[in-house]
């Protein structure tokens, strides 16, 4: 389904919903004042009555709309007018596209508001685009009678004049879009279906559909880089670690060439340190860093930035055989840091060290990597934000002034020098844990061994990159979070 831009009068859009926002204390005129004479006056009637409040993403369905081609119209609140920005509006947007898209073949036309401060017409067409594309896919694929379906068509209404703006920001929101789906569908399907070899022939397939192109290193490959450490942790499991590497050159070749690098853990059963059944409930979702550096890289491609980005995915399934890796055993990373393994939970860090160094002697000149890393972030920042760590403040900096725009929570954590203190050995020359306390950072200093001196940003997505429940504007499973932060730290390099 492609989606439509049109400057026809809202009235006069045929679709099973027109969805219309609207603020509290609503300023009547223009098309609003247009769509209220259509259907009679009704529409102040409400607003007089109380009942459209203008609420930030409440719902007020109209039923039989005498008046309108639409067959219903689907107000919904966008809040107060001066508070308005791209993350209220998403919501709103998101609220009313999932409504709308929990019934079979519906269409909708969504009008963009008039004349709101703080957000632009192509930025509100995005946002509206994001939402008709994510909105209607649900977590509930493999369920016999799942609650989302596909929309039958779409329609992004805009006033003559944001008409080039309104087709920019479509074509922008629908790339972003499609890039956060095909993050939340690795993440939500389930480990059976996808493992290493399995995330690795979808991530060539859509490599290939985005002219991106694309390097799957297998387990002879891997021993061949020496990644000790990445290959002790998939050496439990029946199905062999992949390392994916997707690269995009839209940049100058001498440009510089940013790595997003992904933790892959397919499934983290905890190894020989075994999580609780609760604990490993959820950990489907620990190559959730892996998805966000495919789905990223692939959308900076689509949407042609002037950049030079390589992805690397570091896949592996932390599983518990005969053939499991042991607390007490030394591993040898690629960069011949030796590391002596005292939990074998820790698995995020041992895959990332090889690949992190990979990308290192690959080309990379400035580095990103996200990882489900630590439940330490969770309990540092709660669920919904990003911890933020970094070997260089400007670059670090950049991020967070990327995800601010992006409009995703991320908060950067100290990255002290005693705090590697707490990572050393007796027998090799780290350990993979801290002691009890400030594991998120612990974690971080691990992992900046194996950076050198690239400026690096590694970002803890433990919490935000999965919701425990679904919530009106959105669904719970993967969040793709991240995506659209990777995406602007792409747009402002190039
Ligand atoms: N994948 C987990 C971290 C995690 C926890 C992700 C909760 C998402 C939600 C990671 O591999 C892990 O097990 N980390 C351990 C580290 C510890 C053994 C030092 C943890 O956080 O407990
Ligand atoms: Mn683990
Ligand atoms: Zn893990």
């Amino acid at each position: 389904m492609e989606i439509q831009v049109s400057t026809q009068a809202w009235h006069e859009a045929e679709a099973d919903w027109l969805v219309v926002g609207v603020t509290e204390s609503p300023d009547l005129s223009g098309s609003f004042a247009a769509l209220d004479a259509s259907l009679g006056g009704s529409l102040s009637r409400l607003v007089e009555a109380g009942d459209l409040t203008g609420k930030l993403a409440e719902l007020l369905p109209v039923l039989d709309a005498p008046g309108l081609s639409a067959r219903r119209l689907l107000a919904v609140g966008l809040g107060k007018a001066d508070e308005l920005n791209g993350e209220r509006f998403c919501k709103a947007m998101m609220t009313a596209v999932r409504s709308v898209a929990s019934k079979k073949d519906r269409s909708l036309a969504l009008a963009l508001p008039e004349s709101l401060s703080g957000l632009s017409t192509a930025d509100a067409a995005a946002i509206a685009a994001r939402a008709i594309v994510v909105g209607p896919v649900g977590q509930d694929s493999l369920k016999t009678e799942p609650g989302h379906h596909p929309l039958a068509a779409a329609t992004v209404l805009t006033p003559v004049d944001g008409e080039a703006d309104a087709k920019a920001g479509v074509t922008k929101g629908t790339i972003i879009g499609e890039a956060m789906n095909l993050t939340r569908n690795l993440v939500d399907l389930p480990p059976e279906m996808i493992y290493p070899e399995s995330f690795a022939e979808r991530a060539s397939e859509a490599a290939a559909a985005a002219g991106v192109s694309c390097r799957v290193l297998g387990q002879s490959e891997l021993e061949a880089e020496k990644m000790g450490s990445l290959l002790a942790v998939a050496q439990g499991s029946d199905r062999p670690p992949r390392v994916v590497i997707v690269e995009y050159k839209g940049g100058k070749a001498d440009a510089p060439t940013l790595a997003i690098v992904g933790k892959g853990v397919t499934f983290d059963s905890g190894g020989l340190s075994l999580k609780t059944s609760e604990g490993m409930l959820t950990m489907k979702c620990d190559m959730a860093g892996a998805a966000t550096a495919l789905g990223a890289t692939l959308a900076i491609a689509r949407l042609g930035l002037p950049v030079n980005v390589t992805g690397y995915m570091g896949l592996v399934e932390n599983m518990v055989s005969g053939n499991s890796y042991k607390l007490g055993d030394i591993l040898t990373a690629r960069n011949g840091v030796t590391i002596e393994v005292q939990n074998t939970d820790a698995e995020g860090r041992l895959v990332l060290a090889d690949v992190l160094s990979y990308a290192v002697d690959n080309g990379a000149d400035k580095i990103i990597d996200l990882a489900t890393l630590t439940g330490a972030c969770v309990v540092a920042l709660g669920e919904d934000v990003t911890g933020v760590f970094s070997n260089n403040q400007d670059w670090a900096d950049a991020v967070l002034s990327a995800a601010k725009t992006a409009g995703e929570d991320a908060w950067q954590l100290p990255m002290f020098d005693h705090y590697a203190e707490l990572l050393k050995s007796d027998v090799a020359d780290c350990r993979n844990i801290g002691g009890r306390w400030g594991g998120a950072i612990t974690a971080a200093k691990f992992l900046e061994q194996f950076v050198g001196e690239k400026p690096w940003v590694h970002l803890d997505i433990a919490g935000p990159s999965f919701a425990s429940s679904n919530k009106g504007h959105r669904e719970g499973g993967s969040t793709a979070c991240m995506v659209r932060t990777l995406i602007e730290v792409a747009a402002t390099l190039g």
